[in-house]
């Protein structure tokens, strides 16, 4: 592997900031402030235990996930075209919220300006285009009995030249990245040009609130941070992952093989949609819980601390903040609830994009997530950020309860935790040069640290 910073030193761990080492290139170097949680907020609760954040009671919350992992049939709605049949199907390990081995396919390809286009797939043998996406559905509707002749399979052409997976992600915790405010990832972001002489440069993503028409907000959620909103995120999933319309996603992806009206996207007797329900589920989820037994080891300790030292931290940024109770958030439509406000939380995460050098060249596909109304209004502005400087960009991987990830990256093509961190280069080839010149020992350190979270 190729170093850019060849002339790497170790670097010093000030008690409270980050110190970088002059590194080869660049400006010198700068401490790290890292935020600072204000005195009065309190740890988030972090388990494995299927009960309430304190969000909502323990019988609403068992409630929502009952939708959550409702397994939807074609009469429910189900796609014409889709991936799975519930949520839970993509995030349940080790229980329903958490990430999964799942993983799905995004294409595009490049126009004869050399800008990013979203992909064109022909099905039902041609006569229609399904376009303005990126995600290619795996499974469709029919054939079936009611079509025994139709095919609406959703395939790669070989014109659509660039081509990834994405690994599915975790949701537990998630309410707790959505009341972090936006000035906390803006100063983050500063922080680390400053510290670092502009080589780690996290770049925050404005993206459009769907439940609030013309908001938008800093986006956090998604591997390219597509998203700044939960609500918005379930139902860009409810249409995009299972063909199910909800009233911030009317339209079907296609209406071939549709038969059935839209049965979810009418309020229940609590006056709520399934997309409000899967928003309040992964709201009062409770932080994923470190391995205490682990942590507490002195090899993890060890690690813990030359994980800090070498910089991994700039990016794995181990403790947010989120904004006080009672702080309206996106677009005015959400009020941060007194279990999620004014809480510190162990993400090990940014949630800002950054180039690692892994990135996919495949950009924010405004259509898909935020339906055709936002993208006709908001494309002009939103173009800029979103293709022309992040197609190569991922949002950093928050490693809490990375330890039940077998598979790594947004690709999932990294299968050891040695093997992630050195493939990380670009904006982060002088922390990886670091972790290659520690010893044996110490590399094995950090990686049993990583197995603590
Ligand atoms: C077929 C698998 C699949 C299904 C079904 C699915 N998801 Fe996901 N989910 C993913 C993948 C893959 C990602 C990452 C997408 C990306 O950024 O490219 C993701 C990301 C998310 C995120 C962002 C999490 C974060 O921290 O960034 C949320 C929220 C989410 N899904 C909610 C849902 C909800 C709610 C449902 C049910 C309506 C659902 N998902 C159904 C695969 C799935
Ligand atoms: C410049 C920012 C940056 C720095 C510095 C950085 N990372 Fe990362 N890290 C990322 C990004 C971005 C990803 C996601 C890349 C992808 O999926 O293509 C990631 C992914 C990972 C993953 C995979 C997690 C998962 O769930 O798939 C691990 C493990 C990891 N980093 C560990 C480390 C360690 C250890 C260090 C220090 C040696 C480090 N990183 C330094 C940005 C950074």
């Amino acid at each position: 592997m190729a170093h850019p910073f060849p002339s790497c030193r170790p670097i010093p761990l000030a008690a409270a900031a980050l110190t970088l080492a002059a590194c080869g290139v660049g400006a010198p170097s700068q401490p790290l402030n890292p935020p600072v949680p204000s005195p009065s907020a309190a740890e988030a609760p972090s388990a494995f235990d299927d009960r309430s954040n304190g969000m909502v009671d323990d019988s609403t919350h068992q409630a929502d996930q009952t939708a959550f992992d409702e397994v939807e049939e074609i009469a429910d709605g189900l796609g014409p075209l889709y991936n799975a049949q519930s949520c839970r199907e993509c995030h349940q390990n080790p229980t329903s919220g958490g990430p999964s081995q799942i993983s799905e396919l995004r294409v595009g390809h490049l126009g004869p300006d050399g800008q990013f286009r979203d992909a064109d797939i022909p099905i039902a043998r041609g006569a229609v285009v399904i376009s303005g996406r990126t995600l290619v559905n795996d499974r469709a509707i029919c054939p079936n009995a009611a079509f025994p002749d139709s095919e609406i399979q959703e395939r790669v052409p070989d014109t659509e030249t660039i081509r990834t997976t994405r690994l599915a992600l975790n949701l537990l915790g998630d309410g707790l990245v959505e009341a972090v405010a936006e000035q906390t990832l803006i100063d983050l972001a500063r922080e680390q040009r400053r510290a670092t002489g502009g080589r780690i440069h996290g770049q925050v993503l404005r993206v459009p609130i769907v439940e609030a028409p013309g908001h938008t907000g800093i986006g956090r959620f998604g591997w390219k941070d597509q998203h700044a909103s939960l609500l918005s995120f379930s139902g860009d999933a409810y249409l995009n992952e299972m063909g199910i319309t909800s009233r911030l996603f009317p339209e079907e992806v296609t209406d071939l093989c549709n038969t059935v009206a839209e049965p979810n996207n009418t309020p229940d007797s609590t006056g709520i949609e399934d997309v409000d329900r899967f928003t309040r589920f992964v709201r009062a989820t409770k932080a994923p819980a470190r391995d205490r037994e682990l942590a507490a080891s002195p090899q993890a300790m060890r690690g813990s601390a030359l994980f800090d030292s070498i910089g991994c931290p700039l990016c794995h940024v181990r403790t947010l903040t989120t904004a006080p109770a009672g702080t309206q958030i996106n677009g005015g439509t959400f009020t941060i609830p007194p279990a999620l406000g004014d809480k510190v939380f162990h993400p090990f995460g940014d949630f800002l994009l950054h180039d690692v050098g892994t990135g996919d060249g495949i950009a924010v596909a405004m259509a898909e997530h935020y339906g055709r109304k936002v993208y006709q209004v908001l494309w002009k502005e939103l173009v800029r950020d979103s293709i022309l400087h992040a197609r190569n960009k991922v949002r950093t991987a928050p490693l809490w309860g990375v330890r039940l990830r077998p598979r790594l990256m947004h690709d999932a093509a990294s299968l050891t935790l040695r093997d992630a961190i050195l493939r990380h280069g670009g904006e982060a080839g002088a922390v990886t040069y670091r972790f290659t010149k520690l010893p044996r020992s110490g590399q094995q350190a950090i990686i049993e640290f990583l197995k603590s979270l």
